[in-house]
């Protein structure tokens, strides 16, 4: 029976340990055990009779747009709805906190169709590109697909910081 619920300190370090190996292989991010400690409020987890299976995070940045991150299923559970229960699980607290669109990046277009999610053009997520794009070396030849659902913030110009050009990025369709 899989069940989710907010992640507490004492997850992180299984946390670190269910996204460790997608990060070794270049799926994921990589997040220190500190990283995940500072964050740790923004992780659900999903578990099956008890075991931790799965995790995932959102990000606020404002009730305009909150981003999901680190979803990963461990390798052995997959396949059985954990990923979509923690997807729900994160949409759901978007709701709590009346965030009217959820984005994310990945290169698992796939799994996030299935749950609703539509491609995304990046320059309709400032907020992304600023909070991380612009530190990551893959900012000219990004391979992940931007996603969203809801409704994307009609005029994004105000939060643009106007001494960073958007057409730094790359885009690709
Ligand atoms: C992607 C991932 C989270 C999916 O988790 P999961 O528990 O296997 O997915 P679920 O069983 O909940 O699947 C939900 C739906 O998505 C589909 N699905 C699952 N993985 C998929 C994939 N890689 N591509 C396309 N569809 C996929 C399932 O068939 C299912 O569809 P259905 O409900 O219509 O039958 C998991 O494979 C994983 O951890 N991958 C490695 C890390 C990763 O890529 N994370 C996402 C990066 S942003």
């Amino acid at each position: 029976m899989i069940e989710t619920r907010p992640a507490v300190l004492p997850d992180v370090e299984q946390l670190h340990a269910i996204l460790q190996p997608y990060a070794e292989a270049g799926v994921l991010l990589p997040r220190s055990v500190a990283e995940l400690s500072e964050n740790v409020r923004d992780f659900v987890i999903a578990e099956d009779d008890g075991r931790m299976v799965g995790c995932g995070a959102l990000h606020l940045y404002g009730r305009h747009l909150a981003e999901i991150r680190s979803i990963a299923v461990d390798s052995r559970s997959q396949r059985r709805g954990v990923g979509r229960a923690l997807v729900e699980a994160l949409l759901g607290e978007a709701r709590r906190h009346s965030v009217t669109c959820v984005c994310l990046f990945t290169r698992t277009p796939g799994f996030f169709g299935r749950l609703g999610f539509e491609i995304a053009r990046r320059e309709d997520l400032p907020d992304k590109i600023y909070k991380d794009c612009v530190c990551c070396p893959k900012l000219s030849d990004c391979d992940e697909i931007a996603m969203f659902q809801g409704k994307l913030a009609p005029n994004t110009n105000g939060l643009r910081d106007p001494r960073i050009s958007i057409p730094l990025v790359q885009l690709k369709p």
